[in-house]
């Protein structure tokens, strides 16, 4: 919990003295509380982007932009990902803690009996055209799911927000591996009880009814640490999207659905498949040079996909897990020189020298390497923001459960700077 420290922060304006409460967290910036300053001034702060806005009180995850660190509940995302599975870091995100050994056998067993989803889903992707976008197929399906579950929509009863939350980590696999099936006219693979979280999906991704598949493990394993790298990440655009539209008491699927429309910007998670795009676009090592040219130009709109961050301005802790996990996956595949990692490598090693990137602090983030992983696993770049999606659904099904459960949340209505017309009078056509 917050504290607020016996310090102030006071506004000196025009005419008048004000002081406003500094509260404190447990590690990090202390915040401002400016919630009466309209009440006591009249006036709004101005913050486009929020760059510099604490837009709630959270207990889930730390990121310190400048040291490069990630903590869920206070575990270091290097740990979990090399110790932890993505089952029981969503039980952590979602409780708060690790699980012993029973809650953990209780909450696995919960999430595989959810994983199918209803028959009749499955006529909701007759209605798309085949080449369309996985990511909007997505939308579409897991908002439709409020449909199909009225009994798990009731947001003030925390039953039904459990089995909410439990149906949707469950079912984003089947849902995103039928998006997947759907695009390239294979029949949809049912979920399999006797397989762990990450190898159901990879099962029901590439199984096909004419031969039995058979998973690395060495790729399985990659696959749930993909998720736990992409779980949750703070209030994101995506996760600032959930927590708004549920600020209304939108019911959980349609709050999900609106986090996958955020995520799938290329600011965002979209930049995953954006950053297989552009280094597939450079080719080769010696086009770099005329890239990087491009990425420093202000008038020139390319930016570096998988470069920078609004957090980091040091390497994203889980670019580094990314990088060695694609190692791990190519080597398994037995890829021994991919193009697009030497490019990869090559404009990280630029990058990271010029004086651009390091005056911005632009490191490579998550999407860097995740592309290059995902392609050799067998994804198209189109499935890359549906991987990120069905992962940081944990993340974004936590965030929501916190912000119910938070007394001080109230339906997010931000204000302006109003700089259109003053009140004018209507004129007839012909006097305009
Ligand atoms: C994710 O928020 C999260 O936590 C997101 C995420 C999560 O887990 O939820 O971490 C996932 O979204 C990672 C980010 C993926 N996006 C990309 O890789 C797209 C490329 N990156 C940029 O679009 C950008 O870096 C952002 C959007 C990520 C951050 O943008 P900001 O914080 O608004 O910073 P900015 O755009 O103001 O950039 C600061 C400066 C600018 O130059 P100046 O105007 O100061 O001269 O750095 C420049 C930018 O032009 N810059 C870049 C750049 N990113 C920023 N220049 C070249 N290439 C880039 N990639």
């Amino acid at each position: 919990m917050s504290e607020i420290k016996n310090e102030v922060a006071t506004l000196d304006l025009m005419d008048s003295k004000h002081e406003f409460p500094i509260m404190e967290g447990s590690v990090g910036p202390s915040v401002v509380n400016i919630s009466k300053l309209y009440a006591a001034t009249g006036q709004f702060t101005y913050d486009p982007g929020f760059t510099s806005t604490a837009s709630c009180e959270s207990t889930i995850t730390y990121i310190d932009g400048d040291e490069g660190i990630l903590l869920y509940r206070g575990y270091p995302i290097g740990q979990l990902a090399e110790k932890s599975s993505f089952l029981e870091t969503a039980f952590l995100l979602l409780e708060g803690e690790l699980p012993s050994n029973s809650e953990y056998k209780e909450f696995s067993n919960a999430i595989t009996q959810h994983t199918m989803v209803h028959e009749q889903l499955r006529n909701f992707f007759a209605g798309f055209r085949r080449d369309a976008h996985p990511m909007a197929i997505l939308c579409g399906v897991v908002g439709a799911l409020s449909a199909f579950y009225h009994d798990s929509t009731d947001i003030n009863d925390p039953y039904q927000r459990m089995v909410a939350s439990r149906r949707l980590i469950a079912k984003m696999p089947t849902l995103a591996a039928m998006a997947y099936k759907y695009s390239v006219g294979q029949p949809f693979v049912y979920p399999n009880n006797e397989l762990s979280y990450p190898e159901n999906f990879l099962n029901m991704c590439f199984a096909v009814p004419a031969k039995k598949l058979i998973i690395s493990p060495t790729l399985i394993k990659a696959m749930d640490r993909i998720f736990i790298l992409h779980a949750d990440h703070e209030q994101n655009a995506s996760t600032s999207t959930v927590r708004l539209a549920s600020s209304s008491g939108a019911n959980p699927f349609a709050c999900i659905a609106a986090g996958i429309a955020c995520l799938w910007g290329p600011a965002h998670g979209g930049a995953n498949e954006a950053a297989l795009k552009m280094l597939a676009e450079i080719g080769s090592v010696d086009k770099i040079p005329e890239y990087i040219k491009k990425a420093k130009d202000k008038n020139d709109p390319f930016r570096l996909m998988g470069f920078g961050h609004r957090v980091y301005k040091n390497y994203d802790p889980r670019a580094r897990v990314m990088q060695e996990t694609c190692h791990e996956v190519l080597t398994e595949l037995g890829i021994k020189d991919d193009p697009l990692l030497d490019v990869a490598m090559e404009l990280e090693r630029i990058a990271l020298s010029d004086d651009y990137f390091i005056e911005k602090k632009l490191y490579p983030n998550i999407d860097f390497y995740s592309g290059i992983t995902l392609k050799a696993m067998g994804f198209p770049t189109s499935m890359f923001t549906v991987l990120f999606a069905l992962a940081r659904t944990v993340g974004w099904v936590a965030q929501w459960n916190e912000m119910i459960e938070d007394p001080s949340q109230k339906i997010g209505r931000p204000r302006q700077l109003y700089t259109g017309y003053t009140e004018r009078d209507y004129k007839p056509a012909d006097h305009r």
